[in-house]
């Protein structure tokens, strides 16, 4: 066992539900956190945008071609029209405050902040909503980590890296004091995984599905995988 927390002791591979169930229910809905949730997962991974008129959703792509009957762009919308749409199986596109209520303290939650600007209205709501399970802010826009930051000096943190790494991987982790980084699971090595929990950091991949590739990362022995299949894990 590994301990995230003092009071929570948790499987050695933590297994994340890559947004919500993803495999088994339409994304980023309340159905497909539903499902992970009976998975029994250790963490959801969410994507968070923003409506015209200020609300924090959640949306993978920029436009709502890809997973609702409409198109257009989420960020030219309102919440009431966001809401009308439909997510599949007529699940509506959940506002982050829903999506934590739904999670509960049953799963911890990972929210992937897509687009600027939204870090420190995230921290408010997870102040507001009360929400108290353990909560990671990610993000490939290390800019707007570092806004979550400031918001928050205790958030736990963790960096995103693209498939093509940076030259220097690590220097965002530390300059952010993230205790976490994901890495798509192509491009981790042992020596860059022994380097992050040489210095105590926590690597996740994603986003892993095929169960040998599942078996690959158990055995190299990362800390986390994302899946859109976290059962399999
Ligand atoms: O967990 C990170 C992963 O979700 C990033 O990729 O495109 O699925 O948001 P994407
Ligand atoms: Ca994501």
């Amino acid at each position: 066992l590994r301990t995230f927390s003092r009071e929570v002791a948790i499987p050695s591979v933590l297994r994340i539900g890559h947004r919500g169930a993803s495999g088994h229910a339409p994304e980023n809905t309340l159905a497909s956190i539903w499902k992970a949730r009976s998975f029994h997962v250790d963490f959801i991974e969410v994507d968070v945008r923003e409506t015209s008129d200020g609300h924090l959703v959640l949306l993978h792509d920029d436009t709502i071609d890809r997973t609702t009957n409409k198109s257009g762009t989420l960020a030219d919308m309102t919440l009431e029209q966001v809401q009308r749409l439909d997510a599949g199986n007529w699940q509506r596109i959940p506002t982050l405050e829903e999506a934590l209520d739904i999670a509960g303290q049953a799963i911890g939650v990972i929210l992937e902040l897509k687009v600027e600007g939204i870090g420190n209205e995230a921290c408010a709501i997870v102040k507001r909503t009360g929400f108290s399970g353990p909560l990671i802010y990610a993000s490939f826009l290390i800019a707007e980590l570092h806004r979550v930051r400031q918001a928050d000096p205790d958030a736990r943190i963790m960096v995103l890296h693209h498939r093509r790494l940076p030259p220097d991987p690590i220097a965002d982790v530390l300059a952010l004091n993230a205790a976490y980084v994901g890495f798509h699971y192509s491009s981790i090595t042992p020596a860059l995984l022994q380097a992050y929990h040489d210095l105590g950091r926590q690597v996740f991949t994603y986003t892993v599905n095929e169960r040998q590739d599942i078996q690959r990362m158990r055995e190299l022995g990362v800390d986390g995988i994302v899946s859109d299949y976290p059962d399999r894990i």
